[in-house]
């Protein structure tokens, strides 16, 4: 079974930026092949790692259900056919994005067709890793799989910190196993001050240490340059590779 690694935290602390550079660590120490999970209604994983998404899984559904299947092909060939196309495959690496979550309506049809492709599809990896909003629902929705590390992300705000420590409560509520329960603060400048460090107490989550602030972060994403080639000896690269390294 695959190496399954979920990010979580509140809006904004830089989850999808950490989940991009946590798969070019993996790529760079043979930790591959993964299947990249963008779990986010609002997703940008694709942003961080350079790659451009034709569809979703969300649109899929969304088509299915309109009843948009073209004449002469069966329901199940039409999900396969979509969801291939959904998959976007590089070297080490691919990227699925789930798109927005259901409406009203009825979805049984294509959901259990949905689960049965990603059934299959998870097989094929050592590794999955999940850019995941903070709720948890598409994590329920992987369930025929465990999350082995479960990774909140925080800022040293007291806000953050209770966040991350409800996110953990959540996610153990969940009819998902989680393994380990992880904390990473993010977007950190000089020393943490014992208030923050009281707080990160709190959340009762093995603390894995800080990814600094980077002034080129924000100068790739105004050029609109993928986070994924930050040159590797910037400051949030390093720090971010070794929390990396204790995790996979
Ligand atoms: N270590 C960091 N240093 C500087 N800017 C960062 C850092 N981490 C994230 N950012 C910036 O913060 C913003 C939010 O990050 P993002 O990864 O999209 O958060 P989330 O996925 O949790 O919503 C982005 O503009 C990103 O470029
Ligand atoms: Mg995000």
């Amino acid at each position: 079974m695959a190496f399954t690694i979920a990010f979580s935290g509140k809006g904004g602390v830089g989850k999808t930026t950490l989940c991009g550079l946590l798969i070019r660590y993996m790529v760079e120490n043979d930790r591959y092949p993964i299947l990249a999970v963008d779990a986010d209604s609002n997703y940008n994983l694709n942003e961080v790692l350079g790659l451009e998404v034709e569809t979703t899984l969300g649109e899929i559904r969304e088509q299915m259900k309109k009843g948009e299947v073209p004449p002469g092909m069966t329901k199940d060939r039409f999900i396969d056919t979509k969801s291939e196309e959904a998959l976007i495959e590089t070297d080490k690496f691919d990227l699925l994005v789930m798109g927005r979550p259901e409406g009203p309506g009825c979805y049984c049809a294509a959901n259990t067709l949905l689960t049965n492709f990603l059934t299959r599809l998870v097989g094929n990896y050592d590794y999955i890793v999940i850019d995941n909003e903070a709720g948890m629902e598409h994590i329920s929705r992987l369930t025929t799989k465990d999350v082995d590390a479960l990774i909140i992300v925080s800022d040293i705000s007291k806000r953050g910190l209770q966040a991350a420590k409800r996110i953990n409560e959540l996610a153990r509520s969940l009819h998902v196993v989680i393994g380990r329960g992880y904390l990473v603060l993010n977007n950190v400048e000089g020393e943490l001050s014992d208030g923050v460090k009281k707080y990160i107490d709190d959340t009762g989550l093995e603390f894995l240490g800080c990814v600094m602030k980077d002034p080129k972060i924000q100068q790739y994403d105004m050029m609109g340059k993928p986070t994924f080639e930050l040159p590797a000896d910037s400051v949030a690269v390093k720090s971010a590779y070794e929390i990396f390294k204790r995790i996979v």
